[in-house]
This record gives structure tokens, C-alpha cells and sequence, in this order.
């Protein structure tokens, strides 16, 4: 077995908040190799990227989701209980309940109610002095996504929730003051998603057969049990919130329009193929998710290193999205590359990579997908708008990134 490069530093923790996204790339890149060794929080993990590294972790079976994320990153995002930590068949059943909420009819719905909800905003936005883009379409979505779900929410219980689950997107990647609020404002939802379960269960909330709420409160394990109050919160709060958290993508999709007025005129003129290639452009351009991590649960030989059981894996996924020899000239915004892009489940990998029922990779691609598209469709058709001078920059020592500012925008009209 040969050696594989290792960080000099003692721990590379402050190194890893303080760079972000380029943490693994840049070492890489250095060593000249596809991963090495650190200690992070004081932890021994072997970093990867590229195509051949997330075709290693995505190998079904290989690798747990337990004990290898930082407990409150973890509660911040999917957390303990949920679909993400199980592993086998236990998984499998989970996720396939998961899986069964994406058809189609079900995301084309979840659109309609996005679109229906932003046209009813335009009049108000039109009226207002300047929006912050970036915390309008959270309260689009969130209003949306829980009317999909079966779970309507009144006017006030709606800018609750969506504070709650913006606030536990943006603790997520952070350590101190910012995680620490998500963490209080994560409190509350999960005492208003099991009331909600509660009610589901008694029918004080009335059926809607197939809306995810009710699916989730009447799913079993595959013991035949309901799961407990908490677990069936939990998983319905892991299908609200990253939902809000498209609102991320969408801004940065109006600063790719902001920055090439070329992508605008393709998208205002109806161009549908176009519009495919731009929301996946966004997705790999974009940061979002740096990395996912994992410990083998299966022992194997990569580079010629042997994985032996336990050891925490961190897999960048930026960088991966970035890497030279997958992409021809990564740091261009340029959508035209996804007419002739291969479909490789390894080398774009912005919500994971692999199959979504036998590994984890995210549940909600379909929804973030055709949402995006939903959200360009009416930013380039139904709305012009004007983008005061504003700090747009995107800091990628900042997880998760948002440009700056969060998108203003002002003298908004309908079309
Ligand atoms: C906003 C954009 C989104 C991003 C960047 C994102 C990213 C990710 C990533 C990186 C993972 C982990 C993959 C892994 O562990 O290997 C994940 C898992 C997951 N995501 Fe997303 N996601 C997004 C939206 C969504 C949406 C809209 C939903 C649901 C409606 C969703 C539900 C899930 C679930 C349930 C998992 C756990 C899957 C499993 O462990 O099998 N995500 N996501």
C-alpha cells in the first residue's frame, strides 16, 4: 500500500472555516493528488475530489452517514432519525417513501403553487421602495412547499417558519453565534412539525392523500411500526426546509442573469432546452454543499491506500463540480457545456452523486431542478426589474455562500 500525501499542520480545522470551498481543491492540487490526510477537530479524515473519488464514496454500502458530521451541523440539516443516518435496508424503505413524494404530477404541482404564489407577490414588490430577492422567494417557498405538503400555514405562522428553517440553512456551516440559532430556531420547528404529526394522526388535520405530510405520518418502518412522533417530524422538516433553501440557488441564478445579459435574452425569448442547460450551469457553478462526509462501513483499496472501518471520509463536493479534468474551464459560467455533457453521476455532483434509492444522494434534486426553472421562467417572463448598485460579491470562506447583499432589486413590474 502507498502513502498518500498529509497535511503538515497539526489540525486544519481554522483552515478549513477560513478557506471553505477551495479547502480540499487547493491541497489537492498542491500534492498533485486526488486526496490526503488531515486531522479535523482534531480527528484523523482523508479528504477526495474528482469524479473517481465520489464514484469510491457513492459505491452503495460503503460508507455510513452516522457519527460523520460535526452533531450541529447535523441537527441543523438532517439530523439524527432520519433517512440520511440509516443505513442497508432500513434506508432503502425510508428513502423509497422519500422518493415516492417526486413524481412528476406531485413536482409540477409544487411549481405551480411556487408560481401561483410569487405572481401574487409582483403587485406587492412593484409597490415597495427595493426587495431583498433572496428573502422574498424564501417566503415564497416556504408558504408553497407547506400548502403542498398538506400542511397550510395563516399569514404570521408562515414568516415563522420560514425565519426558522433560513436560520438553520445558514447555522448550518457556521460555528458559534450563527449555528447557535439555528440550533434555538430548529426548537421550535420541530415542536410545531410534531404537533403537526399529532394532528395528522388524529385527523384534526383533514386527509389529502398523498400530500407529503400525510404520507409521512402514515409511513412504517419495515417492522410494520409508525414511526415515533419525533422521527416523523423530522423527516417532514427535511422536506420543508431544503425546499426553502432553493432560494439560494434561485438568487444566484438572478446574478447569473444580472452578470450575462447574453443567458437572459435566450431564456426571455422561450428557449426551454436553453433554460435546462442554465438551472444545471447554476448548480455546478454555484457554491452550496462544500463536502459530505462519511465512515467506511466497508473496508477498500483506492489509490493505493487501504479504507479500514470507521475512518471519516471527506468528499468535496465543490471541487469535484470544479475539477479541470471534468469540466473545461470550470470557473467560466457557461451553460452551453450541459448540450454535451455525458450524464456522469460522478462528476457533477452538487446534491450528491450516485443512484438516489441505493445511496444518499439528495431527495429533492428533481424538486430543486424544475423549481429553478420555475423561478427563471417568471424573472425572465413575467417580471422586469432593476439591480441598484449593491456588494454582489460571493466570499467562499462564508458556508453557506450568498452573494453579499442577497440580491436587491427595485422598480419591479409585471409583464
Ligand atoms: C436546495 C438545494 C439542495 C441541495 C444543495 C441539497 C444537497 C444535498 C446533499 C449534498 C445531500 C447529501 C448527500 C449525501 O449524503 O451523500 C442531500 C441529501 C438529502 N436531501 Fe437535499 N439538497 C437540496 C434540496 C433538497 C430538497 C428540495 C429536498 C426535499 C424536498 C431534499 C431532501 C434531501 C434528503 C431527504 C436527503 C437525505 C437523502 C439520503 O440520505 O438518502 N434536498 N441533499
Amino acid at each position: 500500500m502507498t502513502a498518500i500525501p498529509r497535511e503538515k499542520s497539526l489540525d486544519s480545522t481554522r483552515a478549513f472555516l477560513s478557506e471553505g470551498y477551495a479547502f480540499i481543491s487547493t491541497r489537492c492540487e498542491r500534492f498533485q493528488s486526488d486526496l490526503f490526510e488531515t486531522r479535523i477537530m482534531l480527528a484523523k479524515a482523508v479528504c477526495m475530489m474528482g469524479a473517481e473519488a465520489a464514484r469510491e464514496f457513492y459505491e452503495p454500502g460503503r460508507f455510513t452517514r452516522k457519527q460523520a458530521l460535526p452533531k450541529p451541523t447535523l441537527w441543523l440539516l438532517q439530523d439524527q432519525s432520519s433517512a440520511q443516518v440509516l443505513d442497508g435496508a432500513a434506508h432503502r424503505h425510508r428513502k423509497q417513501m422519500l422518493m415516492s413524494l417526486m413524481t412528476p404530477t406531485a413536482i409540477r404541482r409544487l411549481s405551480d403553487l411556487v408560481a401561483d404564489e410569487w405572481r401574487s407577490r409582483i403587485a406587492r414588490w412593484r409597490d415597495a421602495d427595493e426587495i431583498v430577492l433572496h428573502q422574498e422567494v424564501e417566503d415564497v417557498l416556504c408558504g408553497a412547499v407547506c400548502n403542498w405538503a398538506g400542511v397550510p400555514l395563516t399569514g404570521s405562522e408562515a414568516s415563522a417558519r420560514t425565519r426558522e428553517f433560513a436560520a438553520m440553512i445558514d447555522g448550518a456551516g457556521a460555528v458559534g453565534p450563527r449555528n447557535w440559532r439555528g440550533m434555538l430556531m430548529r426548537r421550535r420547528t420541530e415542536r410545531w412539525a410534531r404537533g403537526v404529526v399529532e394532528k395528522l394522526r388524529s385527523g384534526e388535520i383533514g386527509p389529502s392523500d398523498g400530500a407529503a405530510a400525510h404520507v409521512i405520518a402514515r409511513h412504517r418502518d419495515l417492522e410494520g411500526k409508525l414511526l415515533d412522533r419525533s422521527t416523523a417530524a423530522v423527516e417532514l422538516i427535511n422536506v420543508l426546509r431544503p425546499t426553502v433553501a432553493v432560494a439560494r440557488y434561485i438568487t444566484f441564478g438572478a446574478l447569473a442573469l444580472h452578470d450575462h445579459p447574453e443567458c437572459r435574452e435566450r431564456l426571455q425569448a422561450g428557449d426551454d432546452e436553453y433554460l435546462e442547460f442554465f438551472v444545471q450551469e447554476v448548480r455546478r457553478y454555484y457554491p452550496f454543499f462544500p463536502v459530505v462526509a462519511g465512515r467506511v462501513l466497508q473496508e477498500f483499496a483506492w489509490r493505493g491506500r487501504r479504507f479500514e472501518q470507521g475512518e471519516w471520509v471527506i468528499l468535496d463536493l465543490y471541487g469535484t463540480n470544479h475539477d479541470p479534468r471534468s469540466w473545461h474551464e470550470p470557473g467560466r459560467f457557461r451553460p452551453e457545456r450541459f448540450r454535451h455533457w455525458d450524464g456522469n453521476a460522478y462528476s457533477f455532483i452538487p446534491q450528491g452523486g450516485g443512484d438516489h434509492i441505493a445511496g444518499h444522494r439528495c431527495a429533492g434534486e428533481w424538486i430543486t431542478v424544475e423549481l429553478l426553472k420555475t423561478a427563471m421562467r417568471l424573472l425572465t417572463r413575467e417580471m422586469s426589474y432593476r439591480v441598484p448598485p449593491q456588494d454582489l460579491r460571493v466570499d467562499l470562506s462564508r458556508m453557506p455562500a450568498i452573494p453579499k447583499s442577497q440580491f436587491r432589486i427595485d422598480d419591479v413590474r409585471g409583464l
